[in-house]
């Protein structure tokens, strides 16, 4: 535990559970597609290492970085790429790996801009979804787990930087995040 943490919600072996589940269901459905796993800075970092080491099928990785909650613990609404993939994504079977999905703007204008770049298929991967959060209609093709609309940190989710070491995910205390 953490005191600066509520409650733990997803343990280390709840989460690595999940994943193992997660990648064994992508192993059987990108079969022969070699796909692009693009991973979301920074929150997904976790994510993606403990994901592909699980699906036994070729493929490749890439990494963006998208920034749309600066040191907030709101989302701007204005997403910036802060790091663009190192190679053209044309042709290729894309699957876009997130921590959480929130608002869905972060996730909206990804997918757009991975479209336009004439990808022949963009799906989601998600860690968590926070459906109650929703401001644009948009949902993960996977999804581990459906949490709460509380501010969750760990396992490479951040509030202003820090937590994303913890190796589970919890609620954070509110008064460590009120402005
Ligand atoms: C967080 C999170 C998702 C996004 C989800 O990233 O990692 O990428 O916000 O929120 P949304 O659905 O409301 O857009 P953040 O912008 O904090 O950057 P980070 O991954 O570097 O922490
Ligand atoms: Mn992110
Ligand atoms: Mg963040």
């Amino acid at each position: 535990m953490h005191p600066d943490l509520e409650e733990i919600l997803f343990t280390e072996e709840q989460l690595m559970k999940a994943i193992g589940e997660l990648g064994a269901q992508l192993s059987h459905d990108y079969k022969d597609k070699n796909p692009l796993f693009i991973c979301v800075l920074k929150g997904a970092v976790m994510f993606m290492a403990d994901l592909v080491k699980r699906v036994d099928v070729p493929m490749e990785m890439d990494f963006m970085a998208i920034s749309s909650y600066g040191a907030s613990s709101k989302s701007s609404g204005v997403v910036r790429i802060l790091k663009d993939l190192d190679r053209s994504v044309e042709g290729r079977d894309l699957v876009i790996v997130e921590d959480i999905v929130d608002t869905g703007l972060t996730l909206a204008y990804l997918k757009e801009n991975l479209l336009h770049r004439r990808a022949a298929s963009v799906k989601v991967v998600t860690l968590f979804d926070k459906p109650e959060g929703r401001k644009v209609e948009i949902k993960p093709d996977y999804c581990c787990f459906e949490v709460p609309n509380a501010f969750i940190v760990g396992y490479g989710l951040d509030y202003a930087e820090h937590y994303r070491n913890l190796p589970f995910v919890g609620v954070l205390k509110r008064d460590v995040y009120v402005e």
